[in-house]
């Protein structure tokens, strides 16, 4: 019992919070690069201020990141003395497509994903390649507005048959959009989404979320039919939503919020839109135009296997006695039973058994989470040996629990997992806060919030604990 034995242990980054490098090779701006550390952050992801180029007084995070683009070799290497068999990254459209509607793709863009999966293969570990995580190349965003435009979808064709055909046998799984419903929340990262003043938000959002879901089955189609191995996931900000009280009003609003969460991904994993939202989209007045070859995409090619994040269950009421939580783009309200991170996200192990059985139950196909993890403050210390350490309990504590409990919904509840690729295993930029100070990672990056640092990479106890966890297939926890 306990895990397969050719389970994918590993970790997860994403380009715009690592790569940095946002000149080189040829590589266009994104709507990631233009969004500020600071005040501005919140209203640019959520597209209500428009910043679609770089502006004197701002720092912007993404561009320098954790400086990957030049550090990749030895970070891989560390991610294989931990024993990884997986590493999950992020392709930057802009750096394939550098404004994003060029007939030809940029050859040292692609070059830099071949070397780092080359490098990746050199000590066995798999790539789990995201295609689109946050980020749009400005251009698309100034001409075509971004994915409210069906363009986009032709556009994301042309990038996701490059990829497949590049890297046919260097990568075998690929996710199509990172945290797809992100998109209801913070719809400028999410979809590259800028609003005018008066527009109907919630109408652009959809309609861009139509055009994702849509580009989504073609990816699927197309990696099956350029390499018959390739094995394609959709991706959602998972955590089941919990009623605050056992009031039917309650129960009743969680699982409107999760069908809000769900509808993504009912149409990517059984090839059609459920009832709940087609009449959502008529109270709306919302029509979506699906030609028929689109239909028959949609639904002939659902996904092969459903990945997500978790980081905490939600909890909802329709009582307004009671307290909010902060720190997160979900909005909800405070769970009492639940302790909470030092950015307010609340810890719940049991949850993730929870949301894991939720998606199993519903879509019958293999799950893979793809981020998890604890976002706080560390320590740099001395470590007696000459260099520097992070004694993280806190970290390996919340791994720890979250591990049980995805062995527990494994062992003792059937569910089919192919892996776990904790968030940030290397220090990264925050995408909510655009903060460093807000770590993931089993290695530490000499970096703070303002980019000062050496960018030397230290690594933290939770490093050799996460060594010995890969290296016993999840038995020793200890
Ligand atoms: C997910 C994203 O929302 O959570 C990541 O896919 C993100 O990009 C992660 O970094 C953790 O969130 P944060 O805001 O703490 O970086």
């Amino acid at each position: 019992m306990g895990f397969p034995e050719n389970f994918l242990w590993g970790g997860a980054t994403a380009a715009n919070q690592c790569e940095g490098g946002y000149q080189e090779g040829g590589r266009g701006l994104a709507n990631v690069d233009v969004t500020p550390h600071g005040k501005e952050r919140f209203p640019v992801m959520l597209g209500t201020r428009k910043m679609l180029k770089l502006e004197d007084g701002c720092y912007y995070p993404a561009l320098k990141g954790i400086d990957f683009y030049h550090h990749y070799k030895e970070d891989i290497a560390l991610f294989a003395e931990m024993g990884f068999k997986t590493f999950r990254l992020s392709i930057a459209w802009s750096r394939i497509f550098p404004n994003g509607d060029e007939k030809e793709p940029n050859e040292d863009g692609l070059r830099f994903y071949e070397d780092v999966f080359l490098e990746c293969r050199k000590y066995g570990i798999e790539p789990l390649v995201t295609i689109t995580h946050f980020d749009c190349p400005i251009h698309l965003i100034r001409e075509y507005g971004g994915w409210k435009s069906y363009e986009l979808v032709e556009l994301y064709k042309r990038l996701v048959t490059t990829l497949f055909t590049r890297y046919k046998g260097l990568v075998h799984y690929w996710l199509t959009f990172n945290e797809i419903n992100m998109i209801l929340h913070l719809p400028f990262m999410g979809a590259g989404l800028v609003f005018e003043e008066g527009e109907d938000q919630e109408k652009a959002k959809y309609q861009s979320v139509h055009h994702e879901l849509i580009a989504s089955a073609w990816a699927v189609k197309l990696a099956h039919e350029i390499d018959p191995e390739n094995k394609v996931g959709c991706m959602m900000a998972a955590g089941d939503y919990y009623p605050y009280c056992c009031m039917p009003e309650d129960v009743w609003e969680a699982k409107k919020q999760d069908r809000a969460n769900m509808m993504f991904i009912d149409v990517q994993a059984r090839g059609y839109y459920p009832n709940y939202a087609k009449k959502m989209f008529e109270r709306m007045s919302l029509k979506l135009s699906l030609s028929d070859t689109d239909e028959k995409v949609m639904r002939e090619n659902t996904v092969d296997f459903i990945a997500f994040s978790y980081y905490s269950s939600r909890c909802v009421t329709t009582r307004d006695d009671v307290k909010e939580t902060t720190g997160n783009a979900f909005r909800g309200t405070k769970n009492p039973y639940l302790e909470a991170s030092e950015w307010g996200w609340q810890i719940d192990a049991l949850g993730l058994r929870i949301t894991m059985n939720s998606l199993y139950d519903r879509y019958q196909k293999p799950l893979f989470i793809v981020e998890n993890g604890l976002g706080a403050k560390d320590e740099l210390i001395a470590d007696g040996a000459g260099s520097f350490t992070v004694n993280d309990d806190y970290r390996i504590e919340y791994l720890r629990a979250h591990i049980q409990a995805m062995k527990a919904a494994v062992d003792e509840d059937g569910v089919e997992l192919w892996g776990y690729t904790p968030w940030g295993c290397i220090d990264l930029v925050s995408a909510s806060t655009g903060e460093m100070s807000k770590r993931y990672g089993f290695i530490y990056v000499d970096l703070d919030d303002a980019g000062e640092g050496t960018l030397a990479r230290y690594k933290k106890k939770s490093f050799g604990w996460y060594k010995k966890v890969i290296a016993s297939n999840g038995e020793d926890l200890e």
